[in-house]
């Protein structure tokens, strides 16, 4: 029942995850279990746990044939590897099992939906790949591809669509039992567009419409949607391709995009109000999300970026993908408030706490330290003294390295800058992002684990995520004034 080549990966990544410790790992981010990760897939709960699954290379830390790694965990912070869940094994997947996504059927079953790709030889002698949307069942360990696969092809795609860009589809259930899923597609225009699809089953699916288009208004085609109801709003997550910049909120490159507005559950129609960037650091895609048990909207996204792979710890190293820590999701003020989980909380320990610290200058204070760890700083102009040209944090530092934070007030902007980091990469480095504050008065969570930082900005407004390879040695922290400021800092360790 289970193929060769799904046999043989799980042999080997059994055999490889054994020669890479723990300490090699990030310590509470869901990291590849041997080889090459990219995006989050089936995030959902089944049978009491948390399942997630992974768009996975097993047999080199870089991109290949896709198969689907597979992960469970009950807090979404320790993770345990499963076999590989999916591999390019059927005449319609067997040039990759590309991203998709998971819902529980009513008689108990887990359903995975994903893309089918099979690479076809053109006129010219290259290769475009066709892309189907294809389905497996199982109990949360093994799977067995549907043998109507695939559900949905070109067939299904309205008039003018690509069939080499039709990809990740995203399920969910709604209140009636029945299905729904959002896929990206590309039309005619060539840019970017979000399909919505239904089913009664689960098995047989349809054609309904298209649920927002891009217009070549942010970047080209769409990847990886995600479209839920939270707070009273409806909110449809992408990943762009080809982004152009647009002030500080878009980058270049891939790119991550919320559209936030309304929705007529009734006509399935998408009325967009407000657009966002979802992530505005560094390393963030192909975001995917999950409803909790308790009611939380949690998302979990790859945290990496197409155009930044070259930064790396070595040509072949063990492994190569960590996703973000799960961020609680809101909407405040019509934009997306994202926060760590709150399990976090129960990793924190060995707290370190300091009020009113006045900078000028460098700073150092003693206890703040480490590599993994949640601080909290609330920064403010200093009483009496004309407002700060600038501060900054500085973390992961060694004698010749390290990253850092730092704010303009002046200019309403923060920046992320590992380009003292250790990287010998000439890659980005840096992104800056406008931010609110009041008359220089902001507040920053930092959390670091090994490898990454990820940094939530006045309670969630924003997120700025970049990933880091300095040596582990280096775990100083420093904080810098031009001009005097003042500030409150709690620091704990995450174990
Ligand atoms: C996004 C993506 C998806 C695709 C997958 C392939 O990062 O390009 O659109 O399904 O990666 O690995």
């Amino acid at each position: 029942m289970i193929s060769q080549t799904l046999r043989e990966a799980r042999k080997y990544e059994e055999a490889s995850e054994k020669m890479i410790s723990k300490e090699e790992r990030p310590a509470f981010h869901l990291s590849v279990r041997t080889g090459w990760m990219n995006d989050p897939n089936g995030f959902s709960f089944y049978q009491g746990k948390y399942h997630l699954f992974y768009q996975y290379h097993p047999y080199k830390s870089y991109w290949g044939p896709m198969h689907w790694g597979h992960a469970v965990s009950t807090d979404l912070l320790h993770w345990e590897y499963l076999p590989a869940a999916l591999a390019p094994d059927e005449f319609y997947d067997r040039d990759g099992c590309f991203s998709g996504s998971a819902v529980t059927l009513p008689d108990g079953r887990h359903l995975l939906m994903y893309t089918g790709v099979v690479r076809e030889r053109q006129p010219n002698g290259g290769h475009i790949e066709v892309q189907t949307q294809c389905l497996a069942v199982g109990d949360g360990i093994d799977y067995v591809k549907y043998e109507q696969n695939p559900v949905l092809d070109e067939k299904d795609l309205p008039e003018g669509c690509s069939r080499y860009d039709f990809r990740d589809p995203k399920m969910w259930q709604e209140e009636d039992g029945s299905y729904r899923c959002v896929v990206g597609s590309r039309p005619g225009d060539g840019s970017g567009q979000i399909l919505l699809f239904a089913s009664r089953d689960g098995f047989g699916w349809h054609y309904k419409k298209v649920l927002a288009a891009n217009h070549n208004r942010f970047g080209k085609m769409w990847e990886c949607p995600d479209f839920f109801e939270l707070d009273g709003k409806w909110v449809l997550l992408t990943s762009p391709q080809d982004m152009l910049p647009s002030g500080f909120e878009y980058h270049n490159g891939n790119g991550t995009l919320c559209l936030i507005g309304r929705y007529d559950r009734e006509t399935e129609e998408f009325t967009e109000e407000a657009d966002q960037a979802i992530d505005y650091g560094i390393d963030f895609y192909a975001p995917q999300t999950i409803l909790t048990p308790d009611g939380r909207r949690v998302m979990i996204g790859w945290m990496q970026n197409w155009d930044t792979c070259n930064h790396r710890r070595g040509n072949d190293e063990a492994w190569f993908g960590q996703m973000s820590l799960p961020r609680e999701l809101h909407i405040k003020n019509g934009r997306l408030f994202q926060t760590p989980i709150r399990e976090l909380d129960e990793l924190r320990c060995g707290r370190v706490a300091y009020e009113n610290v006045t900078v000028t200058g460098t700073v150092r204070l003693e206890g703040i330290q480490g590599r993994r760890i949640d601080m909290e700083l609330k920064i403010r102009p200093a009483e009496g003294c004309d407002i700060y040209r600038k501060f900054a944090v500085r973390f992961a530092q060694g004698e010749l390295c390290y990253t850092s934070f730092s704010f303009r007030p002046g200019e309403s902007v923060l920046k992320v800058d590992r380009k003292f980091s250790g990287s010998r990469r000439a890659i980005i480095h840096q992104r800056r992002s406008k931010v609110n504050h009041d008359d220089g008065a902001l507040k920053l969570r930092i959390i670091l684990d090994r490898f990454s930082v990820e940094a939530f900005v006045n309670d969630g407004e924003q997120v700025m995520t970049a990933i880091l390879y300095t040596d582990q040695a280096a775990e100083g922290i420093s904080f810098v004034a031009d001009g005097t400021m003042n500030m409150d800092v709690v620091k704990y360790d995450l174990m």
